[in-house]
C-alpha cells in the first residue's frame, strides 16, 4: 500500500522535531539478575499473530491521535525483540509504513542478544527492513558473563557480532562495566579487544543496581563486590581515555560513536524530538495540537493484550506536560550529549531563561561550559554529577 503523504515536521522550541517509533517486545528466555527492564519469561509459546494484531491496533490509534508524520527512526527494544520471528518484524514495518511516511533514509535498529540461535535470525531481519542490529555482548569474559547471569559465552557474542557485521549495513553493541572485581587495567584490556571488533557505535553502561533485582539482594547480603565511587571513578575516566584513542569519543554519558554514525533513534529522545510508544510498558512523548503529551501503556505484557483488545490502545498514562515540565526533560535529556543544549531553545520550551549565576557557579566549579556557539554542555568532570548538575539547572 502506498504511504500517506509526507507532512511538514511540527516544532518543538521551534525546532523541527524527527519524529520515531519505539516497539517493545516484552519478554526473555531467562531474566538477567541485574536487569529491572520491563521483560518478563514466559514457558507456553508466546501467540505472537495475537501480539502482531495488538501492535498494529496500538499504532493505528497513535496515528489517528498524531496524524500524518515522516518516521526518521523505528527501534524494537525490549525485553529480547530478537526472539520475534522475522515475519512478525516485517509485518510491524509494513503496518508503521502504511499508516505514516517512513523516510527513505530510515534507521530501522533491533536489539538482539548474541547467541547463536539468534544470529541464525539476523538474514529474516535484514529481508523484512531492519538495516541496524544493536546486541547485549556486555562482557568479553567468560566469567564475568556467568557473574551477570548471560546464557552466552564471549566466543558465541563475538561470532553474533561477526554475523551482525556481514548482515547489517550498521551495528553496534553493549558492554556493561565497573563490574564485581573489576580493575580499570583489566578493563581497558577488554574494552581495546571490543573495540577492535566493534563497527562504528559502542555502548558502555556502567553496572547500577537497581532495587527490587536479584543484585540489590546480593548487594544487601555482603556478597557483591562493586567498585567504591573512586573505583567506579577510575573506570569512567578509563573508558574516556580508551575510546578517545579509539576514535569513539563519547556522543552521549553512555554512547561512543564515530562522528556520523550515532544512534539516530535515541538522539530523538535527547534532542527532545517526538516519538510514539507501542507495546507493553513503552513510553511516548507525541506533539498534539501543539502540546506535549507523555503517554505509558500497561507493563504487563497480557494486561496490555487485553486493554488493547478491550479499548484499541494500552495507554494507562497520557498527560499534557506543563511548561516547566518540559523545560525539565529537555535539560535532563539534552544534558547527557556532548553537544549539549542550545539554552535559547530551553527558553522556548519552558517560558523561562537559565540563571546565568548558576551556571557561572557550576562553570566555576569545572561542570559545564559554553561553547562558542553559544550551546551549554557539561564536561568530564561534570558528567560523573550529572544529575546534580540538571537538578541545580532545573531549580
Ligand atoms: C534493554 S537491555 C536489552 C538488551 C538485550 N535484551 C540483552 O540483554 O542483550 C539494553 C542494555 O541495557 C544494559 N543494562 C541493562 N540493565 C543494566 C544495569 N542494571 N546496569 C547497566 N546496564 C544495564 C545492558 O547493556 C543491555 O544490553
Ligand atoms: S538484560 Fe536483556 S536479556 Fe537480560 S533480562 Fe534484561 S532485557 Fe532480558
Amino acid at each position: 500500500m502506498a504511504s500517506p503523504d509526507p507532512v511538514k515536521a511540527p516544532t518543538a522550541g521551534d525546532v523541527a522535531v524527527d519524529f520515531g517509533v519505539y516497539v517493545h517486545w516484552p519478554f526473555c528466555l531467562a531474566k538477567c539478575p541485574y536487569c529491572d527492564f520491563n521483560s518478563h519469561v514466559r514457558h507456553a509459546a508466546i501467540d505472537e499473530p495475537r501480539f502482531v494484531r495488538a501492535f498494529a491496533a496500538e499504532i493505528a490509534a497513535t496515528a489517528a491521535r498524531v496524524g500524518g508524520r515522516t518516521v526518521a527512526s523505528i527501534f524494537f527494544g525490549g525485553g529480547t525483540p530478537s526472539l520475534m520471528a522475522p515475519a512478525t518484524v516485517g509485518t510491524l514495518l509494513d503496518v508503521i509504513a502504511k499508516h505514516w511516511t517512513v523516510a527513505p533514509n530510515a534507521e530501522v535498529t533491533l536489539e538482539a542478544n548474541p547467541t547463536s540461535v539468534e544470529a541464525t535470525r539476523f538474514r529474516g531481519y535484514r529481508a523484512a527492513g531492519v538495516n541496524r542490529v544493536s546486541l547485549g555482548v556486555q562482557a568479553l569474559d567468560d566469567s564475568a558473563l556467568a557473574a551477570l547471569g548471560r546464557r552466552h559465552t564471549a566466543q558465541e557474542a563475538l561470532a553474533a557480532v561477526a554475523i551482525a557485521r556481514a548482515t547489517f549495513p550498521r551495528f553496534s553493541f553493549d558492554l556493561i562495566y565497573a563490574r564485581p572485581g573489576q580493575t580499570a587495567e583489566a578493563w581497558r584490556a577488554e574494552l581495546r579487544r571490543a573495540i577492535a571488533e566493534a563497527g562504528e557505535h559502542l555502548s558502555l553502561y556502567q553496572l547500577t543496581v537497581e532495587p527490587d533485582t536479584p543484585f540489590a539482594d546480593l548487594r544487601a547480603a555482603g556478597k557483591l563486590a562493586l567498585p567504591d565511587e573512586d573505583g567506579a571513578r577510575a573506570l569512567y575516566d578509563a573508558t574516556q581515555d580508551v575510546c578517545v584513542d579509539a576514535g569513539l569519543p563519547a556522543y552521549e554519558i553512555s554512547n561512543h560513536a564515530r562522528s556520523g554514525a550515532e544512534c539516530r533513534h535515541n538522539l530523538v529522545y535527547w534532542r527532545y524530538h517526538e516519538y510514539a510508544g507501542v507495546g507493553p510498558g513503552a513510553h511516548g512523548r507525541l506533539l498534539i495540537e501543539g502540546r506535549r503529551h507523555a503517554t505509558a501503556t500497561e507493563r504487563g505484557p497480557e494486561a496490555w493484550l487485553a486493554r488493547v483488545e478491550a479499548a484499541g490502545d494500552g495507554l494507562i498514562e497520557d498527560d499534557v506536560l506543563t511548561r516547566e515540565q518540559q523545560g525539565d526533560e529537555f535539560l535532563l535529556m539534552g544534558l547527557r550529549l556532548a553537544e549539549g543544549i542550545d539554552p535559547r531553545r530551553y527558553q522556548r520550551i519552558s517560558g523561562r531563561a537559565l540563571d546565568n549565576a548558576r551556571i557561572a557557579a557550576l562553570a566555576g566549579h569545572g561542570f559545564v561550559e559554553t561553547s562558542p556557539n553559544g550551546r551549554l554542555r557539561v564536561t568530564c568532570a561534570g558528567f560523573p554529577v550529572l544529575d546534580a548538575v540538571v537538578a541545580d539547572l532545573a531549580a
